[in-house]
């Protein structure tokens, strides 16, 4: 029996997850999204062509993958329409091609989740999360507190009934913001898009992937947001509302622990962050404006500005821990090609004392980064397309990074194309 290989950011977010899983995906038979839903935007580029894929596993551009959306993710019907019909202009038709399928179990997103995201964070003011608005927050509370719709419930014969019940209690919670909406025209998108997923075959993931395994096939599954952004141990509230990490994969195909193999974590040579919330090594400066230009950090899904600093190592030794990471994937090396120097955090200063964790008080007491300086490459790798090209200086800085994170990198990402990627071990 095969085992389940997990891929999976360790910072928080926008990782480069998407460019990595369609590397990757020559080597898998079913490529699996696990959590999170359509505030994810996994960007793919290859032959001249760029893909931002929000719902849908970035397996889908191999042509003997498969592809799952698992139960653990969340569906707004009307994106992963929107997703598939954009693939259909660009050529792509993997439902026609029978080369994805969505778990009955996964819950849908209704309009009125969306609303009472914009509602929640309208109220919130300048204490808001940052949420993408996608309405990921209000569906996973609906599907914890037992309230949920789920892709399977679509084909019942009282669907609409169950709808009209959900959106009253949504329209009674919303009678208590000062927030006004039209929900006519959403409401039409929802129901043809209802139709429309009715189309893609509907699985019990725990059954399919283990049917998977069973016959000794190989299954990648392919996170969403960071490690950071998990809703238990990233930096609460200003988190997300899934398990981005390990154990989520597990509860989000319906896999068991003994069943997960290789654990690949994957950050940038530096760090971003979109939306609100603590961010210890953030660069309100020039440098930091360096990195969002030169690295392209504006959200896939939102276009927002990302926030930029430097590689932050308590941070990522945390990440680590949290998902038994077993190979690392360094991405955007390429970005850090024009500095004299780089720096990364190895060590905080909170409260008076050093320390190396990332600290339960981190929103209330900043903590200070303390910095070690790394002499750059001043070299352009990006068509560096083997190891002996490597620069020495970006060697060197590997080196680093796998003595102080005690797991080696096994990709080096050094440009957004899917050749730009180098195997180092
Ligand atoms: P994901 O959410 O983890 O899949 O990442 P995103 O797609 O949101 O963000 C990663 C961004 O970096 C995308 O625009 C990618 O095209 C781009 N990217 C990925 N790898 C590299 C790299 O090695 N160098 C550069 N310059 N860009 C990269
Ligand atoms: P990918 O998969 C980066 C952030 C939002 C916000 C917080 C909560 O592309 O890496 P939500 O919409 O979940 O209620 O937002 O999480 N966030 C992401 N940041 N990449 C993502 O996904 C993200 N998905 C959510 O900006 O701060
Ligand atoms: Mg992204």
């Amino acid at each position: 029996m095969t085992q389940v290989d997990v891929l999976l950011g360790l910072q928080w977010g926008d990782e480069g997850k998407g460019k990595i899983v369609d590397v990757l995906s020559p080597q898998y038979d079913l490529i699996a999204r696990f959590q999170g839903g359509p505030n994810a935007g996994h960007t793919l580029e290859f032959d001249g062509k760029k893909f931002v894929l929000n719902t849908i596993p970035s397996g889908i551009f191999n042509e003997k993958t498969m592809n799952l959306i698992g139960n653990g993710v969340v569906i707004d019907p009307i994106i992963l329409k929107r997703e598939l019909d954009n693939l259909k202009k660009a050529g792509h038709d993997p439902v026609a091609k029978g080369k994805l399928v969505i778990a009955r179990k996964a819950h849908l997103i209704l309009p009125t989740h969306q609303l009472l995201d914009a509602a929640n964070e309208q109220k919130m003011g300048k204490d808001k999360i940052g949420s993408t608005l996608k309405g990921i927050g209000p569906t996973y509370m609906d599907k914890t507190g037992r309230n949920g719709l789920r892709v399977g419930d679509t084909t019942l014969p009282d669907f609409k009934e169950r709808y009209n019940k959900l959106v009253e209690k949504h329209k009674e919670i919303l009678s208590h913001y000062e927030f006004e909406y039209d929900l006519t025209e959403k409401e039409a998108a929802f129901f043809e898009a209802v139709e429309f997923i009715k189309n893609i075959p509907h699985v019990d993931s725990e059954h399919f992937v283990n049917g998977y395994l069973k016959e000794g096939k190989t299954v990648l599954a392919e996170g969403a947001q960071g490690t950071l952004l998990d809703v238990d141990f990233g930096s609460y509230p200003f988190v997300t509302s899934s398990n981005t990490t390990t154990a989520g994969a597990c509860t989000g195909l319906g896999i068991a622990p003994n069943k997960v193999g290789a654990v690949y974590g994957i950050f940038k040579a530096y760090c971003t962050r979109v939306g609100g919330g603590p961010f210890p090594t953030e660069l309100d400066d020039e440098v930091g404006e360096t990195l969002r230009q030169v690295g392209h950090e504006f959200g896939a899904t939102t276009g927002r500005a990302r926030r930029c600093g430097w590689i932050d190592l308590p941070a990522l030794k945390y990440a680590i821990m949290l998902n038994g990471v077993t190979e690392l994937i360094m991405m955007k090396a390429d970005v850090l090609d024009g500095f004299d120097t780089i720096y990364a955090c190895t060590h905080y200063e909170h409260n008076g004392e050093t320390i190396d964790y990332m600290p339960y008080d981190i929103i209330s007491v900043k903590p200070i980064p303390v910095l070690k300086a790394i002499e750059g490459w001043k070299t352009d790798v990006t068509k560096v397309s083997k190891i002996e090209e490597i620069p020495a200086k970006l060697s060197e800085y590997i080196a680093f990074l796998e003595k102080e994170l005690e797991v080696p990198v096994k990709y080096l990402s050094v440009g957004p194309d899917r050749v730009q990627t180098l195997e180092l071990i």
